[in-house]
């Protein structure tokens, strides 16, 4: 791994539906070193749940494969690319579509990419048929302000 970035880390698992929170989870205490708000977190954490999710269900079909995550920090930034090699998207454009989805049985919204690209800074999603999908995302946590703390004096008789 090449010290490009602040930091950087890379995640490897079985595509099992347990997994999906272990990745959440633990990208989750990755990003945790920007010191994210809750909600900020919050945000990360459900579009690295979709994008997870995606691997599992399309990309592999529910049928055994590897999903890797690699996540970096620069500055104030993290950056989370989510990679299958599954079988790939069609057609991109029309899979970010809200409401659009291949699997309307499954109880699947078609709103997968569109979470991800509202939670998120920036989305973006490269797939090859047969070959699989890369999804790339990045946030940007707000630096915040620090307020200034009162402090109750408590005298001791
Ligand atoms: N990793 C992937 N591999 C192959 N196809 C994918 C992948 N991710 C998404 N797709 C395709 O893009 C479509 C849209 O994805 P999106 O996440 O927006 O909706 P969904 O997964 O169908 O529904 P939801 O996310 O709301 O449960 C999917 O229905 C699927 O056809
Ligand atoms: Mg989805």
């Amino acid at each position: 791994m090449k010290e490009q970035f602040d930091n950087e880390m890379k995640l490897e698992f079985i595509s099992k539906a347990s997994n999906e929170s272990f990745a959440r989870i633990t990208i989750a205490a990755f990003a945790s070193q920007l010191d994210p708000t809750i909600e900020e977190l919050a945000d990360i954490k459900t579009a690295v749940s979709e994008a997870v999710t995606n691997c599992i269900i399309h990309g592999y079909d529910n049928r055994q494969g590897i999903v890797k995550i690699l996540a970096k920090l620069q500055g104030n930034t993290i950056i989370i690319e989510i990679s299958d090699n599954g079988k790939g998207i069609e057609n991109i454009e029309l899979a970010k579509e809200p409401l659009y989805t291949t699997k309307p049985n499954l109880e699947r919204s078609g709103m997968g990419f569109t979470i991800m690209e509202s939670f998120m800074d920036n989305v973006q999603i490269e797939s090859i048929v047969g070959l699989g999908t890369k999804i790339t995302m990045s946030k940007t946590i707000k630096k915040q302000e620090v307020e200034e703390e009162e402090f109750q004096c408590i005298t001791k008789e």
